[in-house]
């Protein structure tokens, strides 16, 4: 059977550096307040002018070079983002030209913090049916644009930050328990689409856009932040125990759990609810980066791939809750 192998990773962060003490000067907030309910000390945010494609393109670039692979060689190129370039086209094919690659097909998938989980089980299934055996999976998240550096933006304001992740994902022969993308749980639930969203432009309006809808504030991120965080302590167990039962495996047998880094109070709960340890087991970097969307699951297994934390042979448990409301776990084998 043909295995979705990773061979190659990259990561960018942007230069700029926004701390907590930085916003106190913005908004009625404080470190301890930022601290204390999502562990966040700080984010980075792009350069005026560097869109999302700018921000994938030196993890892609740094991908590529880790997979020792020319661009001219990547068949697919999967782009998540929850805001792109343009509303359209989507980012890929903006990434299409700055990489250089034209003519290799790109598709945009919005998936916001589950675009990684999304994006993997797209690649395995093209590999799987044998349509392509090279894809490159990018995330690139600039969210800094889209919030309220003010009181009224707080809650959101303190989680986000910016930064991309790329993957090269090749097929290699193999059977169930060779290195790879293993079994994968994908759900979603549009019920509460509007907990979470960007609703500006709109197609529901005529114009899209109108200076009305901006003088009413409605094209910010919009957050039902206890919402978000009650489905989340609840969805990131049961689909962790949904694809850990696919996989045939327990938790015992888990090396590290990558969960996305929306916050880490969501990461401190989950890892009570399951009884996993959280810091030999449940891995954060939330600290350093805020939460990144759909970046943050491949951010996080760069680094904890450079810490040491990941070795040949381990099965490693990645899950992810977000906006739409979507959610997914996918099993890894190093
Ligand atoms: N600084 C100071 N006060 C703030 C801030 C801030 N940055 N943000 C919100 N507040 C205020 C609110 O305005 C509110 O004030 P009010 O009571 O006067 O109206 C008050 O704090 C709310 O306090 P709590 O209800 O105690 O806040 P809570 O404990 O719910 O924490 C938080 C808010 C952190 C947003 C929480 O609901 C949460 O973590 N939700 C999950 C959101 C999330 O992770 N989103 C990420 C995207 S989705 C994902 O990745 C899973």
């Amino acid at each position: 059977m043909k295995k979705a192998v990773f061979s190659g990773m990259g990561m960018y962060i942007p230069e700029t550096i926004v701390t907590n003490k930085q916003l106190e000067v913005l908004m009625d907030t404080s470190d301890e307040w930022i601290t204390e309910r999502t562990g966040i000390k700080e984010r980075h945010k792009v350069k005026p002018g560097e869109g999302t494609a700018a921000v994938a393109l030196p993890a892609a670039v740094m991908a590529l070079a880790n997979a020792k692979m020319a661009k001219e060689d990547i068949q697919l190129i999967i782009f998540s983002t929850i805001a792109g370039d343009f509303l359209a086209p989507g980012s890929g094919a903006i990434l299409n030209e700055m990489l250089g690659v034209p003519g290799t097909p790109a598709v945009d998938i919005r998936q916001a913090c589950s675009g990684f989980i999304f994006g993997m089980s797209m690649a395995k299934a093209y590999i799987q049916s044998g349509l392509y055996e090279r894809i490159l999976l990018v995330t690139a998240e600039v969210q800094s644009v889209a919030l309220q550096m003010s009181t009224e933006g707080r809650d959101t304001a303190a989680l986000f930050g910016d930064g991309a992740a790329a993957v090269v994902i090749i097929a290699e022969d193999g059977h169930k328990d060779s290195a790879g993308i293993g079994s994968i749980a994908l759900h979603s639930d549009g019920r509460y689409a509007e907990d979470l969203s960007i609703q500006i432009p709109t197609t529901r309006e005529t114009p899209f856009l109108s200076e009305q809808m901006i003088k009413d504030r409605r094209h910010w991120v919009v957050m039902n932040g206890r919402n978000v965080f009650k489905h989340a302590i609840t969805k990131f167990p049961a689909v962790i125990n949904e694809v850990m039962a696919l996989e045939g495996i327990t938790k015992d047998q888990v090396k590290l759990v990558i969960p996305h880094q929306a916050n880490l109070r969501i990461s401190e709960a989950v890892a009570k609810k399951m009884d996993l340890p959280m810091h030999s087991v449940v891995y954060s970097n939330i600290h350093k980066y805020g939460n990144t969307t759909s970046a943050s699951i491949p951010i996080a297994l760069f680094e904890a791939v450079q810490e040491g934390k990941v070795k040949k042979g381990d099965l490693i448990v990645m899950a992810a809750f977000g906006a739409g409301f979507s959610w997914g776990a996918a099993i890894y084998k190093w």
